[in-house]
This record gives structure tokens, sequence and C-alpha cells, in this order.
């Protein structure tokens, strides 16, 4: 019988994505190989491509080439494998499995892991603003603005911040300051990742809003599905330690409102992703299927 349509297209969109990596992501010659290496351990061959999924997806609804559009996933995809090999370091989270092997300071060293993921970073970047991804150097402008507020500060990295943070203080947080971590850790990359198709097509207006809102929706749900995952699923299927955050007093709304509560949370958050992407046709058809994927995944 042959696969249903949404892991059909996940998986043939994560080997197009990883040999849109190989090729971004060389292997290197010389003294620095070591850093090259430990870039491409971090973000080739592994992962589920949601967000790379989601810009191959966004950009298929405006026509957008689909080697312009694998470089705009292949760089969401080094961003993201980047937050993950800080998020893993000892002074973050301290974990030592990742996409089932281990993390990047396990298998290098610390001062190893820390250059990857900035070098990934910039990568990511570089991969944007050059010409092959958008002969309009105003759309290259706008794709590497909108990543950059989606990764920093008033983004992921104050995510990040704001959960470290809540950690530390081991105070719980109420419901609309987990939403706000959550948002910024998880939400606004997912989001770009899903904004970033209609940036590429050149988009209207209303369209592109559409898609953030789509994508807003979407990040909320998943970083809630991960973590029910944390609480729910093993080690083994998750491909990372699972069981850890009540222990280490992270702020969750699986924490906060308990698993039932959290998960129709994410349900509701899904039905309302969907309801964005009304005014699109039966090409939508798999980001819709996408949405009920963020919270029926098991790792
Ligand atoms: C894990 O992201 C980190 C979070 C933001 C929750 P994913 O669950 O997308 O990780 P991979 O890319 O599939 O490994
Ligand atoms: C990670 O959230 C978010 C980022 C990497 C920005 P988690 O810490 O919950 O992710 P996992 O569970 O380690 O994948
Ligand atoms: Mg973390
Ligand atoms: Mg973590
Ligand atoms: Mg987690």
């Amino acid at each position: 019988m042959e696969a249903p349509a949404l892991p059909r297209a996940m998986a043939a969109a994560a080997a197009e994505i990883d040999q849109a990596l190989e090729v971004l992501l060389p292997q290197a010659e010389g003294p620095e190989s070591r850093l090259f290496e430990a870039m491409r351990y971090a973000a080739i061959g592994g992962g589920k491509r949601l967000r790379g999924f989601l810009v191959l997806e966004g950009a298929r609804q405006f026509g957008v080439s689909r080697q312009a559009a694998l470089r705009a996933a292949g760089a969401v995809e080094m961003l993201h494998a980047y937050s993950l090999v800080h998020d893993d370091l000892p002074a973050m989270d301290d974990d030592d499995l990742r996409r089932g092997k281990p993390t990047v300071h396990r298998a290098f060293d610390e001062a190893t892991a820390i250059l990857a993921g900035d070098a990934l970073q910039t990568q990511a970047f570089s991969v944007l603003a050059e010409e092959d991804t958008h002969p309009d150097p105003a759309v290259r402008i706008e794709l590497v603005r909108c990543l950059a507020r989606a990764a920093g500060a008033r983004g992921m990295c104050g995510g990040q911040m704001l959960d470290m943070l809540a950690e530390a203080a081991g105070e719980a947080l109420d419901e609309p300051a987990i939403g706000r971590l959550q948002t910024l850790k998880t939400g606004k990359l997912i989001e770009f990742a899903a904004e970033a198709g209609a940036l590429l097509g050149k988009a209207a207006g209303p369209q592109r809003h559409a898609l953030c809102l789509y994508g807003r929706d979407l990040g909320a749900a998943f970083q809630i599905a991960d973590d029910l995952l944390d609480a729910t699923v093993s080690t083994a299927e998750a491909g990372k330690r699972t069981g850890k955050d009540a222990g280490a007093g992270k702020a969750t709304l699986v924490g906060l409102l308990g698993l039932e509560r959290a998960r129709l949370q994410a349900e509701r958050l899904v039905a309302q992703a969907k309801t964005h992407l009304d005014g699109f046709n039966e090409r939508a058809d798999l980001l819709r299927m996408l949405a009920d994927f963020v919270i029926e995944r098991r790792n």
C-alpha cells in the first residue's frame, strides 16, 4: 500500500533538503576542517525537517523555483540546527542525545559545538543573501531581515533567555508568560518558515499575512506538543532525552495545566492554524495535514 500523502511528501522533502545541505555545507580541507565536520554532523541527515518543509510548501503556493525554495529551506534548517546545538550545551539543557545520536559537544567538544552553532547561523544568512536565492536584492534583504528578527533577541534567543531564567528562578510562570516564552523560542522561527515562501514568491500582502498567522498558531501548537512528548514518549522513540522538563523546572503548559488541558490547547491551536488557510486552494492541503501532524507526531 502507498504511504499516506503527508509522510511521503515529508520524506521526499527531507531527502531534497539533505541534498541541498550537502552543497551549502561542503566538506572542507585544512586545519579548520573539524569545524565543517561538526556543522555537517549537526545539520545533515536527521530531524523531521518541519521548518524546511514549511518553506517548500509555502513557496509551492506561489510557483517559486525549487532551487530557490531549497536554498531558503536549507538556510532555515541550518539556523534551527544551530539553535539545537546550543540548546543542548551543558550551560543550557545539558543533553547528550539529539536526533538519535550524541549531541555535538559530546561527539566533538564544547568549544567546537559553540563554534559550529555560530558558523551554521552565519552560513544561513550567507545563503539567503546570495544571488542564487533570488534575483531581486530587495527580496533577499527581506529574507535576511525577517530571519534575523525571528532568531534574535526578540525571537528565538529571547525565548531561550526566558526559558533559562524561568528554570533558574524555579518559579512557575502563568499561562500568558509561558505563551510568550514559547512564541519567542519556537514560534517565531516556525512563523518565518511559513512566511518565507511568500517572500520568495512576492505574494500579495493578505496571502503573506495568512501564512504568517498559520505559522504562528502552528508554532505554538508545536512547542506544546514537544512538551507533551517530553512527558509521554520514550527517549528511544524521541531520539532525544525525554522526561527531563518537569525535573529541570522548565516552564511548560504541561507543567502548569497538566497533560489533558495542554493537549486540548494544542488541538485548539491546530484547528485555528488551518482556518488561516481558508483562502488557499487544494494546493495548500499538505499544509493543512501538517497542522494535524504537529500534534499527532511521536518524535
Ligand atoms: C526541536 O525541534 C526543538 C524545538 C523547538 C521544540 P524539532 O522537533 O523540529 O527537531 P528536529 O529538527 O525534528 O530534530
Ligand atoms: C528548544 O526547546 C527550543 C530551541 C532550540 C530554540 P527545547 O529545549 O524544549 O527543545 P528540545 O526538547 O531540547 O528539542
Ligand atoms: Mg531548551
Ligand atoms: Mg532542549
Ligand atoms: Mg523539549
